[in-house]
């Protein structure tokens, strides 16, 4: 990994639900690893329904029980420009990707990579959206991101 500042947005649909726990994941990893200086991790809708909005009560809940605190994050909508902010866009599901590949700009630097397979280990190609859905969809959630995101920062800190 270079010695510069990474920048990393997580994309889902709504921006209340995975993409923001994938942001909190991976900033705990980074944080236990002492690696906060080197990462810049945000988060952001395709959609623009939740704007402003905290992450959903469920995720949150879930989240808190692995010590993981999303209190603090606000759902915005993904735009052009984060293609020249970020170094990594990553959606959360094929339609994601479809939804930011439509808003792509031409030249910009962000690469753009499907999650979990790209660097999951458990067999998902996507995040299952867990909003109409019970509590063990909350715990998938974390479960994929959890893996994904340690799998991001170990090819991050090894340079692929
Ligand atoms: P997310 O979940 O994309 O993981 O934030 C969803 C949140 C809201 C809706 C769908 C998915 N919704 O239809 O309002």
């Amino acid at each position: 990994m270079s010695s510069s500042v990474t920048r990393i947005l997580f994309v889902c649909l709504g921006n209340i639900c995975r993409s923001p726990t994938a942001e909190a994941v991976m900033r705990q990893l980074v944080e236990m690893e002492g690696l906060s200086k080197r990462f810049e991790l945000d988060s952001a809708g395709t959609a623009a329904y939740h704007i402003g909005k905290q992450p959903d009560r469920r995720t949150q809940a879930a989240a808190r029980e692995r010590d993981i605190e999303m209190s603090t994050l606000k759902a915005r909508q993904a735009i052009a420009e984060d293609f020249h902010q970020f170094d990594y866009i990553l959606a959360m599901d094929k339609e994601n990707l479809a939804n930011l590949k439509a808003i792509q700009p031409e030249g910009a630097k962000a690469r753009l990579q499907l999650l979990l397979s790209d660097y999951g280990t458990m067999g998902y190609q996507e995040v299952p959206d867990p909003y109409y859905g019970g509590p063990e969809g909350f715990e998938l959630v974390l479960d994929l991101l959890e893996d994904a995101c340690a799998g991001l920062l170990q090819a991050l800190k090894t340079g692929k």
